[in-house]
């Protein structure tokens, strides 16, 4: 009588049971699916980073290119004018050469400078810009995957469900909302590259401008010692 009566009892709450663990597997399941497809976008985001990243370089790499033949062209028909200046001596004509070289090895500094002062700006916007964002948005993400597990830890399923639930309605819209705001702020953390390598190209323009224009100044200064068969 007693075993029947307690037989019934569990059965009863067996399945009683199974209905609120399906609520349970229904969040579990919406948490993955949530942290699959918030996972994929910030994959995308990452790859767009990369390329954004990626071309900001090429560019600034192109302008440093065209820095170096426009130089090198100035100084090997400065070679010239050097070789064919009229009324100066060997001596005088060797000594200007010497000069030459010696202000080439400072030329050559000043390309260095704008390639270095570029790389800086630009190194540090791509390792602390998006980067760091992205890792901390990835991690709290699959979070939410054993978020269900979690709140078992928490809660008690069986006398107090509605808490429960009501916990877990709760953190499901927190990574709701954490998948659309944190997706916009990594979009413009990404945007926000635009805005240094900008600024890092008009330096560097800047930069090349001033290199070129201290290249020119530099063989007036020596152009004079020929005007004077080196007599200063
Ligand atoms: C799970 O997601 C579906 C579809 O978005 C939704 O209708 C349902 O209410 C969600 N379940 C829970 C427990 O939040």
């Amino acid at each position: 009588m007693f075993a029947k009566f307690f037989l019934v009892i569990v059965l009863v709450q067996l399945a009683c049971a199974q209905q609120p663990f399906d609520v349970l597997l229904e969040f579990n399941s919406n948490f993955s699916t949530l942290a699959i497809q918030t996972e994929n976008e910030i994959t995308e985001l990452y790859h767009f980073n990369a390329d954004m990243v990626r071309e900001f370089n090429r560019e600034l790499l192109l302008e440093l290119g065209r820095m170096v033949p426009e130089m090198r062209e100035a100084d090997s028909s400065f070679q010239q004018q050097i070789a064919a200046a009229d009324g100066v001596d060997d001596e005088c004509r060797e000594y200007v050469q010497e000069l030459r070289e010696l202000f080439l090895l400072f030329q050559n500094w000043d390309i260095q400078d704008c390639a270095y002062f570029a790389h800086e700006d630009l190194e540090d916007d791509s390792i602390n810009r998006f980067l760091p964002y992205a890792i901390t948005f990835l991690s709290e993400n699959t979070r939410s995957i054993t978020q269900v597990v979690e709140s078992f830890t928490r809660n008690n399923a069986v006398t107090n469900l509605d808490t429960f639930v009501e916990e877990l309605d709760g953190e499901w819209e927190y990574y709701q909302t954490l998948a659309v705001s944190f997706g916009d702020f990594l979009f413009d953390e990404i945007l926000a590259h635009a805005d240094v390598a900008d600024r890092v190209y008009l330096e560097l323009v800047e930069c090349r401008e001033t290199a070129v224009n201290l290249q020119q100044s530099d063989q007036e200064y020596i152009m004079s010692y020929l005007d004077t068969n080196c007599e200063q």
